[in-house]
């Protein structure tokens, strides 16, 4: 836990540097968090697809989403959002400015999908009814950010 909250600050203090980025970083940036967004969305879809039985459960195949899910969620966001990388700013981008002017509340956003990712990790393996239960969870975490942060 202690390494995630780390993960969450370090992206703060990031963000709050970010103006020391070239131009040239930003594009890749942008790329690279669009991916991490991408691997949530998948590993979550594996997971979702249990729940809602479209996909047989299978014990085995949720822990590992789950714990994939969490790995992402765990990367450093250290360099994933220079200043200068919102949709204002350049093209390619859903990136509101508000991030970069709420740095407390997006760390906190990051933080709850963390333990989110965590709490499906614990439930994933267990059997359906936990990995439903958690489900809930964590697709919130996913839409209070974007409602919040990403544009349309
Ligand atoms: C802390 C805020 C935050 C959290 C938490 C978050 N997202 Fe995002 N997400 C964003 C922002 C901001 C963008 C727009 C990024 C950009 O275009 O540069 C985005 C974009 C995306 C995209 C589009 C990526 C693309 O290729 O353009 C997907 C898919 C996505 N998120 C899925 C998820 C899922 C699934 C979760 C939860 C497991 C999640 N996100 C959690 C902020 C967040």
């Amino acid at each position: 836990m202690a390494k995630r909250l780390l993960t969450s600050l370090t992206l703060m203090a990031t963000m709050a540097a970010g103006a020391s980025f070239a131009d040239g970083h930003i594009a890749g940036a942008i790329k690279a968090r669009q991916g991490q967004m991408q691997l949530y969305a998948h590993y979550l879809g594996v997971l979702g697809g249990m729940a809602r039985g479209n996909t047989e459960y299978n014990a085995e195949a949720a822990q590992a989403a789950a714990d994939s899910l969490l790995a992402v969620a765990s990367i450093s966001g250290a360099t994933l959002w220079p200043q200068g990388s919102d949709m204002d700013s350049v093209e390619g981008t859903r990136a509101k400015a508000a991030i970069w002017e709420n740095f407390a509340d997006v760390g906190a956003k990051s933080m709850a999908v963390t333990t989110a990712a965590a709490n499906m990790a614990t439930a994933a393996g267990t059997d359906l009814e936990s990995l439903r239960a958690a489900m809930g969870d964590l697709g919130g975490t996913c839409g209070a950010c974007h409602k919040a942060y990403r544009g349309r």
